[in-house]
């Protein structure tokens, strides 16, 4: 896709168009001086209070109070983007629109299209007559039709080409591309249906938008799951599955329960328990946490009670470490050997398994506990051992109040003076984490007018300069402001109903949603330029503000110095 319309072709746009122009073909208008009126587009209405306003370039009506200028009417009347709307207008007065260096490929929103598709198709063949021994299959599982539904669970019938059959419309290749159908290696290279004769579990990013799938056995055959691979918009690494489905099923979640399989994420979710994610056939690593960090502040990990679930406990640590903080909680639950949370939650329950979350270990807790297993912390030689296998590890964790209770705790145990083991312990950080750890316990909103704006017109980040773009991005911001600027940036192109549905459930929602509908005086010309007035402004206060702090820190002159040449260069 094509990258930034500079800004400066946007005042010469609009320099050429007249409104008129734009209004006239779609609302009959009348001439009565330098105004045109008109039956209002926006709202029913029998004597016109629509008027386009031929000096200042706007329209506003006395009935409904739309208002605006050319670029907002065609968004509101012909639905178009901020950047249609520019086509369109330039394509009037004949001009080109140019195109900045983009920010990097956009995804191929084809994609989402064909996987939606897939997932429909999966769901007809789960309602139709091969579904028999599939839908026995669930319901000897405990599922009900609900909880298939809201999951969006469907059946990949037997057969080869299928689903290459019924999509025809969008082309073989597109088809490979979003991991849907497997070209055979060599020979004359067959193209035929990844998933056949199994239950497909669609994988939904946290926008609600199909990015894979996950498919079960549910006769015989091996494997006894196989996932979508890697592609365009399916990021493993990052995703997780349920991670949708329980922020639409709580408002305002506070926690998940990272479990290891599809089956037991639906599972809960069919007794109640619908917090439940878990990651897509892979380890749980880094980015997962930052995903999930995103969204709340405390995450429980609930492996299964088999070698393999408390090898993955162990890594989970690895994992989080670099990312927790005291606000970015992690526990774990052990299951009693060869059970799954699947099976505890049918056996046993939902009560019994929410005690279970109730009684989690913290991972500071779980991580000294294991590393002294099969140590005599009676013998000095056990106790120095223990102090050198925690270091390096502690070490990672961002620095703060978590980093200092591990280390009183470790020195307790080692008893030795904390002061010696956070010497071991505390060296130099390695590593900065991706995100700023306090992202979850927002420092405000930020700045009211600037977010109104930002939430109001969210495409016109697309076309802000990068450098302040990105300074509004900055993670180490924790407003809602920065967080808001970072999902434009991680997703370009949003309009404010896709924007505030990324925070349904979330902290700021309230004021999100509150600040669409204030009402908005100055036209869009106008909101461009103190849009990006406010920004330099804004991200000005915040540098200085950190100057300050360093020179009061430091008592540095240079610092100083540099708080007041930056002080200058702002005045002029
Ligand atoms: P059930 O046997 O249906 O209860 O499955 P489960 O959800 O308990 O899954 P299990 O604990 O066996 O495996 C956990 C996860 O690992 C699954 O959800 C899959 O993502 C993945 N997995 C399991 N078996 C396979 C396999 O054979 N191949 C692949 N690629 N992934 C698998
Ligand atoms: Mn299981």
């Amino acid at each position: 896709m094509a990258g930034r319309i500079p800004e400066s072709f946007i005042n010469d746009l609009l320099g050429r168009v007249d409104i008129v122009d734009v209004v006239g073909p779609r609302v009959q208008l009348k001439k009565s001086g330098r105004n045109h009126k008109g039956l209002c587009p926006f709202h029913d209405e029998k004597t016109p209070s629509f008027n386009v306003n031929e000096d200042r370039q706007t329209y506003h009506c006395f009935g409904c109070e739309a208002h605006g200028t050319a670029i907002g009417f065609l968004m509101e009347y012909d639905s178009q983007t901020f950047p249609e709307a520019i086509e369109t207008l330039a394509s009037m007065v004949g001009m080109e629109v140019p195109r900045e260096a983009g920010r990097g490929p956009k995804v191929d929103t084809e994609l989402y299209d064909v996987l939606n598709a897939a997932a429909r198709q999966f769901q007809r063949w789960l309602r139709g007559d091969e579904a028999g021994s599939a839908v026995a299959y669930l319901k000897e599982r405990g599922l009900s039709g609900e909880v298939v539904r809201d999951f969006g669970i469907g059946l990949a019938p037997s057969g080869w080409e299928r689903l290459k059959t019924a999509l025809t419309s969008f082309g073989e290749q597109k088809l490979i591309d979003a991991g849907l159908l497997v070209r055979q290696e060599g020979g004359r290279g067959r193209v035929y249906d990844r998933f056949r004769e199994r239950i497909v579990f669609p994988i939904r990013n946290t926008r609600g938008r199909v990015i894979g799938f996950g498919g079960r056995v549910y006769g015989d055959g091996q494997p006894k799951y196989i996932n979508s691979p890697e592609t365009e918009v399916f990021r493993k690494g990052r995703e997780l599955y349920g991670l949708y489905e329980a922020r639409r099923a709580q408002r305002g979640l506070q926690s998940v329960v990272v479990v290891e399989g599809y089956m037991d994420v639906v599972a809960l979710a069919q007794h109640g328990v619908t917090n439940a994610v878990a990651t897509l056939g892979t380890a749980i690593g880094e980015s997962h946490f930052e995903t999930l960090y995103r969204h709340v502040n405390l995450v429980v990990c609930c492996f299964d009670g088999d070698e393999a679930g408390r090898g993955a406990a162990w890594k989970a640590v690895d994992a989080a470490f670099p990312v927790l903080s005291e606000t970015r909680q992690l526990k774990f639950v052990f299951l009693p050997e060869g059970e799954d949370p699947d099976t505890v939650v049918r056996e046993k329950g939902a009560e019994h398994f929410r005690t279970l979350l109730d009684d989690a270990v913290p991972v500071g807790e779980y991580f000294l506990d294991h590393l002294q297993e099969g140590l005599d912390l009676d013998q000095a030689d056990g106790r120095a051992l223990l102090a050198e296998l925690a270091a390096p590890h502690i070490r990672r964790l961002p620095r703060g109040a978590l980093q200092e209770i591990l280390i009183n705790d470790l020195a307790s145990r080692v008893r030795m003076d904390a002061s010696v083991v956070a010497g071991a312990a505390g060296g130099a950080r390695e590593r900065v984490p991706i995100r700023d750890p306090r992202a979850n316990e927002r420092h405000g909103i930020g700045n009211k007018p600037l977010l109104k704006y930002v939430v109001q017109y969210p495409q016109l980040i697309d076309g802000m300069d990068a450098t302040v773009r990105a300074e509004l991005a900055d993670p180490t911001d924790a407003s809602l402001l920065a967080d808001v600027v970072r999902h434009l940036v991680d997703e370009p192109g949003m309009n404010t109903g896709t924007l505030i549905g990324c925070f349904v459930g979330r902290a700021g929602y309230d004021d999100l949603a509150a600040l669409a509908e204030e009402e908005t005086l100055l036209a869009k010309e106008a909101i461009v330029l103190d849009l990006e007035k406010r920004a330099r402004r804004y991200v000005f206060k915040r540098q200085e503000a950190a100057l300050a702090r360093r020179a009061v820190e430091s008592g540095s002159v240079d610092d100083a110095k540099r708080l007041s040449d930056a002080k200058v260069r702002q005045a002029l």
